[in-house]
């Protein structure tokens, strides 16, 4: 993940010591190959674990999401922060968001999930964790199987990844940042 770390530290923008914009490689532009390449990661990361389905959250999660899905030839579910018209029977999870500061329903139409899925949710960014904690509750409410999380960036000094951990739930993470102080990004 040498490339993904090195574009980290030459693209990443510290806006504050919890948040750094990456805004040019992951949360408005992406490079297809990086994702590309990322998605292979996770999909072999989590290729013994039978997983029929990749879920993630609109927006950013979802070319991570889909580059996981094509490689392990299986559909991608894109949770949606809006009630979807078409379907009147979903899980709905509410979900602060840290960066934002406002509190978003995220939902998924039950028609996708099945008790018999193994589920591999993919994110880009973990910071306190809600959105992957709204995403896990959607799964436990569905029956179906939680096969891990795979996650782009971990911000290691927030406790998202940890807690979920402690949960017993596998969580891979490419990049840990360890620090926003000094001015500096600092990796693990
Ligand atoms: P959490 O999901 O881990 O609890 O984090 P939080 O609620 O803070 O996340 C809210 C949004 O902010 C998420 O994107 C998350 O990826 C993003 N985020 C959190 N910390 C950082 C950071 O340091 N840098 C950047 N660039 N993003 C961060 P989202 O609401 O799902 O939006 P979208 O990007 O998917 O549209
Ligand atoms: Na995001
Ligand atoms: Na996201």
């Amino acid at each position: 993940m040498d490339d993904l770390k090195q574009r980290i530290l030459s693209e990443g923008k510290i806006v504050s010591h919890q948040v750094l914009n990456l805004d040019s490689i992951l949360n408005h532009q992406v490079d297809p190959k990086l994702i590309q390449q990322l998605g292979r990661e996770f999909a072999t990361r989590f290729k013994d674990q039978g997983v029929t389905k990749v879920l993630t959250i609109e927006s950013s999660g979802i070319s991570i999401a889909y580059a996981t899905a094509l490689e392990l030839e299986i559909p991608l579910i894109f949770a949606r922060r809006k009630k979807p018209l078409m379907s009147d029977d979903y899980y709905c999870e509410r979900v602060p968001s840290f960066t934002k500061g406002i509190v978003t329903d995220i939902v998924v139409s039950s028609e996708f999930i099945q008790s018999e899925d193994r589920i591999l949710i993919i994110d880009d960014i973990i910071a306190n964790g809600d959105a992957l904690k709204g995403l896990i509750n959607i799964i436990q409410n569905s029956g179906a199987h939680l096969a891990g999380a795979g996650i782009v960036v971990e911000k290691a000094f927030q406790t998202g990844a940890k807690d979920i951990r402690e949960q017993d739930i596998r969580v891979e993470s490419l990049v840990k940042i360890i620090s926003l102080e000094n001015g500096e990004i600092g990796l693990e």
